[in-house]
Parts: C-alpha cells; sequence; structure tokens
C-alpha cells in the first residue's frame, strides 16, 4: 500500500532547533532556568514526555520534580477514561497558585487530552493561566510555540485536527538508565466502540525499520538491557511500508542486535497476532516470555458489539497455541467491567474467562464514557453500584489467582534484572523477573544492571521476595 509522505521533513525540525538556540539566547549567563514534566496516561505518553524532556534540555533547561520553582511547566494529559482528564483538570487548576508566587511561570499542556476540541475549549475559557496547549502531532513544534510565548506574551493553541505524521531524530532526555521505550509505530486505525485514542492519536502509521533497528543498537550500546517497543497495536507495524516486513519480522532483526538485553513489546491487539509471532517469540532468546494480550471482555456479543473482531473461543486458542509454544509464559490483559449494555450474565463470561486463562494479573476499568465514540450513545442496562460489585468480584478474584501464581514461584529460580533499590533493610535490592514481576532481592548496589539467577524465597500478592542463587552473571 502507497502511503503519503508523513515524515516531517529535516529543514522543518532544522527550524526548530532555531528556535531551541533563540529560546536558550535569552538565558543570562549563570541563570539555570528548570521546568517540571508530568505524564499521564500511557507509555506513549512517557516516551513522548522524553521527547519533550529533549527539546527542553536543547532549550538550556534543567529539570526539577517541583513545580512551584519550575519556570516552565509541561502537563502531558491522557483522554483514555475521564477520571485521568478530571485528575488532569485538578491539578491544572491547582497551579493557579504556583503562578501567583512565580508570575513569569509558563504552563504548557499537551497530549491526547489537548486533541480532544471539548478540552482544549474548556482549558481556553476556564484556566487562563495556561499559557500554551499543543495536541501530540505538533508536539515537535514545541521550541517554536515556546518562544512564541516567551516573546509575544499571548497565549498559544494548537491543537487542529490531524491524521498524524512522523518525527525522526528529536532528542530525547530517558527517565532511566536501563530500561527504555521505543515507539515503532504511532496512531490506531481499531475504532474499539470505547476509546478515544484513534480520534486523538490518528492513523496507524510505522516508522522505517532501519530507524528503529539502528535507535535499539545504540540503546544496546549505551547499556540499556531493558527495552520495550512501543504501539497501540504493534501486530500491525508494517502494514502501511510495503516492505514486506512485518511485526515478527522486525522483532526478529531486533533479537539478532548482539549484546545482552531483553525485548518487550507493547500492546498487542488479539485480533492481530499470528502463530508467526508466537513462534517468533518462542524462538528469539531476548524476546521475553511475557505477552500483554487485552482480552476486554469474556462475552461474544460484547466482543461484538466492542468492535474487536474476535471471539472468545477465538482467543482462548490463542492462549492454547501460545502455551503449548512457551509453557512457563506470563500472560496479563485489560478488562472493561460496565460496558454500556453489558448485562450481569455477560460478565459472569469475563470471571470464567479469566479463570480458565489464568492471568498473572490484570488492568481492571469501569468503562468510562467518552464523547464522540460509538458507544457513548449505547444505553446502560446496570446502575452505577452493580457494576461497582462486579468490578470488586472480578478484582478480588484475580487478587486469589494472583496470589496463587506469585505463591508457585517460591522455591524456583528465575532469571531476574537487577534494576534499583527499595527501602527495605531486609531486601534493598529491586528487580524484574523476565516476564515482568517485581522481586525484591537480598544483595548489594553493585549488582544493579545486571541479569542474575534468583531463588525466590517467599511471595506476597504483589511482590516476590529473593536472593541471588549465583553471584555470575548469567548469559
Ligand atoms: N491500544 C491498546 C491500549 C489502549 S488504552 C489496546 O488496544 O490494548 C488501554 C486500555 O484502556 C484498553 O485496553 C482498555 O482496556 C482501556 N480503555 C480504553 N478506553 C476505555 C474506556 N472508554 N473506558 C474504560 N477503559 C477504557
Ligand atoms: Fe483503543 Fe482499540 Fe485502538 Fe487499543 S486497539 S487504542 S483499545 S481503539
Ligand atoms: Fe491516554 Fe493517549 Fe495513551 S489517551 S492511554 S495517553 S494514547
Amino acid at each position: 500500500m502507497e502511503r503519503k509522505n508523513i515524515v516531517v521533513p529535516q529543514e522543518a525540525l532544522d527550524e526548530q532547533m532555531e528556535y531551541c538556540r533563540r529560546v536558550r539566547s535569552f538565558i543570562a549567563p549563570g541563570e539555570n532556568p528548570l521546568a517540571f514534566v508530568d505524564t499521564y496516561g500511557c507509555q506513549q505518553n512517557e516516551a513522548d514526555s522524553e521527547q519533550i524532556r529533549g527539546l527542553l534540555q536543547e532549550m538550556g533547561y534543567d529539570f526539577t520534580e517541583d513545580e512551584s520553582e519550575a519556570d516552565v511547566i509541561v502537563i502531558n494529559t491522557c483522554a483514555v477514561r475521564e477520571h485521568a482528564e478530571m485528575r488532569v483538570l485538578g491539578n491544572v487548576g491547582a497551579l493557579t497558585h504556583t503562578k501567583k508566587k512565580k508570575p513569569d511561570q509558563v504552563i504548557c499542556l499537551c497530549g491526547c487530552a489537548m486533541q480532544e476540541p471539548h478540552m482544549a475549549e474548556k482549558i481556553r475559557r476556564s484556566f487562563r493561566h495556561v499559557d500554551l496547549v499543543f495536541g501530540p502531532h505538533v508536539l515537535w513544534k514545541f521550541p517554536q510555540f515556546l518562544f512564541e510565548v516567551l516573546t509575544r506574551k499571548k497565549r498559544v493553541f494548537s491543537t487542529d485536527p490531524c491524521d498524524g505524521n512522523i518525527v525522526e531524530g528529536l532528542p530525547v532526555v530517558r527517565q532511566g538508565k536501563l530500561k527504555a521505550w521505543v515507539s515503532i509505530m504511532y496512531g490506531c486505525n481499531n475504532f474499539c466502540s470505547y476509546c478515544i485514542v484513534p480520534y486523538v492519536r490518528g492513523r496507524e502509521r510505522s516508522r522505517d525499520p532501519q530507524r528503529i533497528l539502528d535507535e535499539v543498537r545504540q540503546l544496546v550500546e549505551e547499556g540499556y538491557k531493558d527495552i520495550t517497543l512501543l504501539g497501540q497495536n504493534v501486530n500491525s507495524y508494517g502494514k502501511d511500508l510495503g516492505l514486506n516486513m512485518d511485526f515478527a519480522d522486525l522483532l526478529k532483526a531486533c533479537n539478532d542486535i548482539p549484546g545482552e538485553f531483553l525485548l518487550r513489546f507493547m500492546t498487542s491487539h488479539p485480533k492481530d497476532a499470528t502463530q508467526k509471532l508466537f513462534e517468533t517469540m518462542a524462538s528469539c532468546e531476548k524476546v521475553a516470555a511475557s505477552l500483554h494480550l487485552p482480552v476486554q471482555a469474556g462475552n461474544d456479543r460484547i466482543l461484538k458489539v466492542m468492535n474487536r473482531h474476535y471471539t472468545r473461543a477465538e482467543y482462548l486458542d490463542q492462549i492454547r497455541r501460545l502455551r503449548e509454544l512457551i509453557p512457563d509464559i506470563v500472560l496479563t490483559s485489560d478488562i472493561i467491567v460496565g460496558f454500556p449494555g453489558e448485562t450481569t450474565e455477560e460478565f459472569e463470561d469475563t470471571l470464567s474467562l479469566i479463570e480458565e486463562v489464568g492471568y498473572d494479573s490484570l488492568f481492571t476499568f469501569i468503562y468510562s464514557r467518552r464523547e464522540g465514540t460509538p458507544a457513548a450513545k449505547m444505553p446502560d442496562v446496570l446502575t452505577k453500584e452493580e457494576i461497582s460489585a462486579n468490578f470488586q468480584r472480578l478484582v478480588a478474584r484475580q487478587n486469589e489467582i494472583s496470589a496463587q501464581k506469585h505463591a508457585a514461584y517460591v522455591g524456583k529460580i528465575v532469571r531476574v534484572l537487577v534494576d534499583g533499590t527499595a527501602d527495605d533493610p531486609e531486601f534493598p535490592l529491586t528487580a524484574r523477573t523476565d516476564g515482568g514481576r517485581l522481586v525484591h532481592l537480598k544483595g548489594d548496589e553493585q549488582l544493579i544492571g545486571g541479569f542474575y539467577p534468583c531463588k525466590i524465597t517467599h511471595a506476597s500478592n504483589w511482590t516476590l521476595f529473593g536472593e541471588i542463587a549465583a553471584e555470575k552473571e548469567v548469559h
């Protein structure tokens, strides 16, 4: 399939770098301007915030965690549920106080919620202390916008609708030294009937594989050990490129990069998760034995109105085939409770599905009405209280399942990546299993950054506890 040229041209990026220099030139010698970046939502937003930090650094800013001392505040918002939007509005409202004390403070809002016309309008009318609002499609123009705010002393709004573009080569300031996000594609074409993401993130578009491989190679050279390939639906990677390269091929090519590291990816849509992908996961030694495969619901009628394009039986068959290839695979999922029209009887099918699969853990959400999506017009049949009761049952049952799964680790030796420290004198280190389970570990800080075999000594619902089984790093 031919695609329009959607990669932002180098000259346009050079222009933004010029704006960075101009903003930097405002800084007097000895001045040390500070920026505070706050991120809501998914890993995609985390990855975007790393580019925002990259641009801020290019403009001469250092970073602070204290919004009251920041010269520039950037809040990267999420629109996926009402709760996320409300939290943002609450926090932005509170910033009137910091701005009163520091009148030159520049307050910027960006990200998915700003791409929703009603949210941008609300900010324009009711949050007059916000100086700059821009959507995810124009993140790369942040230096120009900030320059305009600083020089013209007037508010800047850039939230026009857009199908999306691809920007290569923006500077990034990554949050960690071991874990890194690599976006491989942007946007979503699936239009699940409840979901706002396709409206705010535009159409699916894949990055050039060579660019992705170069980025992964560089990360490995810099010492990153835990690399996650990101997209709203990574399984449709490459469909727009016409290169005869699908996601499984990309994963294999990343796996072939020399070095010791772990590869993860998210999110996979079940409708596009192929046997080829499962076989590639099984044969690639650097790909973690874990899969986040959101099912959303266990009832076929609900799956159909959700526009998910698979049935319960097809999903369960995928899990069965996956476990045939990778018996100890760690499985996680997303579930929505209270989709419009879902009866308690239909919800029981979700309960029986999680029972049948036995996920290691779940991300559970109560349905949130999103204006402009098809589901927003569908009537409810259950009351809030009934939905909440169903939700509690789901969470309680999954907690039991997770506890059983965790208990089964006790006595086993698993590979972990030691990634940080914990506030626990007996278990001062944190680590993750290849499947992403959190382990609190005995040992000293020198182990951070290495893969080790770890003996799990005991477990709680959320955490495993263990000790290194052999001092030598495993390869
Ligand atoms: N593209 C990914 C994730 C998108 S958002 C995927 O398809 O899996 C992450 C999760 O938020 C979704 O999987 C879904 O479970 C949940 N979600 C999305 N829209 C929602 C809504 N309107 N109400 C409640 N949960 C929602
Ligand atoms: Fe939303 Fe569905 Fe796209 Fe995921 S696949 S982002 S749930 S529309
Ligand atoms: Fe939220 Fe946007 Fe991610 S809506 S979940 S931050 S893609």
